[in-house]
């Protein structure tokens, strides 16, 4: 089941700048690709950086520190050292809030 909680609004994401929320103790980083808002782990697997502090293109997010390269709509690992695939959270947009659904 899980609940909805609120991690911010939408006004504080645009297309070329995601959010860092903390939801409970993991870091999630929200993005908005194509109007449609994602969510998924922010912590790179690889060592320790925040992938919204990375560079976004298109539907891919790269890790600044070695260039690890994730799919935001899957999480899925496209290049290494990323070393596994992220998780995904539900995020839905409710009256200008952004909330992501926790378990
Ligand atoms: S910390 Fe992300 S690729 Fe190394």
């Amino acid at each position: 089941m899980g609940t909805w909680q609120k991690v911010g609004s939408v006004d504080d994401l645009a297309d070329d700048a995601p959010l860092s929320v903390v939801v409970g103790d993991v870091e999630v980083g929200i993005y908005r690709v194509n109007g449609k808002l994602y969510a998924i782990e922010d912590v790179c697997p690889h060592q320790y950086a925040l992938l919204t502090q990375g560079f976004v293109e298109g539907v891919n997010v790269e890790c600044a520190l070695h260039g690890a390269v994730f799919d935001i709509t899957t999480g899925k690992c496209l290049k290494e050292p990323g070393g596994r695939d992220l998780r995904t959270y539900e995020v839905r947009e409710n009256g200008g809030d952004v909330e992501i659904l926790v378990e």
